[in-house]
């Protein structure tokens, strides 16, 4: 199978070495073509220090790779996805399939990033979105790991979980889309909490709290949305939730304690230096539920903190002394 994946950052290649593995023909493309020189030379990329790269991966700047290419992985930053779905539009046949791995919701339309690529791609070729709890650095060493492949075409999805699946990359196969590529955008906005939360040398307790709270937030925008309940329970979501909010690899977290430790946002962006999605999909996710009229306080929280400069200690006091609740909302009392 001929396989190119798209964008060679930290993930684009290390799914890059799992193809690879798998004994696909891989390419991996950079949209820096000096970049991709420099890599190819060394076999190393600097965004995934201390893994090296097969001798069997081809890395290229050139976009014809993808001619005659059987499955085509978009492994850009959220804010790319569409420029780099544009670009490889002309090459798409009805059979190829375009795997997602980038998590992030677009600003402005607010789409989910399969539907960015489809709009791009004028929807000829079918699109799987690939999430889970994966830390390029570990899927680079070859750490077990498992991703949901998700698509509603069953064989689709199938197909992408044949692919990447081997001994230390487990894949599942889901239907639902929708509520595993919310999830993976949503996460991120979470993680930036929870490291703002140990920033402000807040605990265990505290980062337990905020996240499942958070996750039944997410769960009720994700089905609101058209997700299914389940999978904001599953790899994706609960799944990818804790490895975010509890890894130092996350920029998302890392950005955050630099907040909770007193830094501006834009300082804390500039120290992390690299995107933070979560920094994105908060505005977006703040927009999708005061569209849909679902009640996320803690999205709410970070939204007023990130983008209108709301001091931290306020919004915890806020959270913690909200009208009394019960958890299980939906339930009757017997
Ligand atoms: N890093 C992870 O562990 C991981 C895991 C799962 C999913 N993801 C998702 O994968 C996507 C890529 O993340 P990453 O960590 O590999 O990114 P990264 O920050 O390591 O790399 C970003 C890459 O995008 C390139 N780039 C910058 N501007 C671009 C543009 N205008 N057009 C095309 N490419 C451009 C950069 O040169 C760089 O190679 C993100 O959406 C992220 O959420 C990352």
């Amino acid at each position: 199978m001929k396989a190119v994946v798209l964008g060679s950052g930290g993930w684009g290649t290390a799914l890059s070495r799992v193809l690879c593995d798998n004994g696909h023909e891989t390419y991996l493309w950079s949209h820096n073509p000096a970049k991709a020189e420099e890599m190819a030379r060394t076999r190393e990329n600097p965004l995934l220090k201390g893994v090296s790269l097969p001798e069997s991966l081809h890395i290229t700047g050139d976009l014809s790779v993808l001619e005659g290419a059987d499955m085509v992985v978009c492994a850009s930053p959220s804010f790319a996805v569409r420029a780099t779905g544009r670009k490889a539009a002309p090459y798409m046949r009805p059979d190829t399939i375009l795997v997602s791995v980038s998590k992030g919701i677009e600003r402005d339309t607010n789409l989910r990033m399969s539907q960015v690529l489809q709009e791009e791609t004028h929807h000829i070729c079918k699109v799987v979105a690939l999430s889970g709890p994966s830390h390029a650095e570990e899927v680079g060493i070859r750490m077990p790991t498992g991703c949901v492949a998700a698509c509603p075409d069953r064989a689709a999805a199938r197909f992408v979980q044949d692919a990447f699946m081997n001994d230390y990359f487990r894949i599942y196969t889901s239907y639902d889309i929708v509520g595993v590529e919310l999830s993976g955008a949503l996460k991120n906005v979470i993680a930036l909490s929870c490291g703002i939360c140990t920033g402000l040398g807040f605990q265990d307790n505290t980062k337990a709290l905020l996240m499942t709270r958070a996750m039944a937030e997410i769960t009720h925008l994700g089905e609101q949305l058209g997700g299914t309940r389940r999978t904001f329970g599953g790899l994706a979501g609960m799944g990818d939730l804790i490895v975010t909010c509890t890894s130092m690899h996350s920029r998302n977290n890392r950005a955050g304690i630099l907040i909770g430790q007193g830094k501006s946002v834009q300082e804390a962006m500039d120290e992390v230096g690299a995107v933070v999605e979560g920094y994105y999909a908060a505005e977006s996710i703040h927009q999708l539920a005061e569209r849909e009229g679902v009640d996320m306080p803690i999205c709410r929280c970070a939204y007023e903190v990130l983008y209108h400069g709301k001091q931290v200690r306020d919004v915890v006091s806020e959270l913690m002394t909200r009208a009394k609740k019960d958890e299980l909302l939906e339930t009757t009392w017997m």
